[in-house]
């Protein structure tokens, strides 16, 4: 996993800045219960969605391991942030009303501790919202680099830890079932065949991590002769979904 506390300072604008996190607190806000709640932000980050999630009648809470991130959002969201890990949240049982996770289950080796967690401590009807399928979202939408690449994230599909079947497995014994879903646009983030072949040669991308070095080899090939070698191509369309006892 990345060290997010030497991520923090570049963090944000890495990320998709303010675009980004206003994309997915919208996209959020459409899974969310309205009215008075409490809601608790896991894996919280530098807070920049968690902000974005502040209103008068709701009682916010992000919690993250990461120190560095942490500091930025405790400037965020004043009071409301708290260190701990998502194995072992600092939260009593059955006691908030929505927990909202973006951007977690796919760094992890194995959610099923972090989903029981989050079950734990939701109130009985409250709300899971998740991001899943992460590795995905650059390919919701067709286009030449997500055919080139396809075969490769086929094979790596089954290590994908927030694919939403096996999300949905591991929630299933807590009563949590699918109950809505909605996306939210990365928005700016649409990569380029050069800026893949950058990262593939960073070997940022799992799925290129664990396939054979030829098959690779023949994916960078095929990304090198593209034409329009430094246009972004769609931006990537980020998935949410929202589970309820
Ligand atoms: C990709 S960032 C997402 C941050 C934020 N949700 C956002 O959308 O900007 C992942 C965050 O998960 C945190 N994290 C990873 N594993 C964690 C764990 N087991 N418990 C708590 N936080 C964790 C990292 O410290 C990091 O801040």
């Amino acid at each position: 996993m990345v060290d997010y506390d030497g991520e923090a300072p570049s963090y944000d604008a890495t990320r998709g800045g303010e675009p980004r996190a206003r994309a997915a607190a919208d996209a959020l806000e459409r899974l969310l219960p309205q009215g008075p709640c409490t809601l608790l932000d896991i894996a919280c980050g530098t807070g920049i969605v968690t902000r974005e999630l502040l209103r008068p009648e709701r009682t916010v809470l992000g919690v993250d391991r990461s120190p560095g991130m942490l500091a930025l959002a405790a400037q965020r969201v004043p009071g409301g942030t708290a260190c701990g890990d998502a194995t072992q949240l600092p939260v009593a049982s059955g006691s908030v009303d929505a927990v909202v996770m973006v951007w977690l289950l796919h760094l992890l080796p194995d959610p099923a501790a972090v989903l029981a967690e989050a079950a734990r401590v939701l109130r009985p009807g409250g709300v899971l919202i998740t991001t899943v399928d992460k590795g995905n979202a650059y390919f919701v939408e067709d286009s030449d680099i997500a055919r080139i690449t396809a075969e490769l994230r086929r094979q790596y599909a089954p290590r994908v830890t927030d694919r939403v079947a096996r999300v949905l497995d591991w929630t299933a014994p807590y009563g949590l079932e699918l109950v809505d879903e909605t996306v939210f646009p990365g928005t700016g983030q649409g990569r380029s065949p050069r800026s893949w072949l950058k990262e593939i040669d960073a070997d940022g991308i799992p799925w290129c991590t664990h396939a054979a070095p030829d098959q690779v080899a023949e994916v960078g090939r095929r990304l090198s002769v593209l034409p329009d070698q430094d246009a972004p191509r769609p931006d990537p369309l980020y998935r949410l979904i929202a589970l309820k006892a």
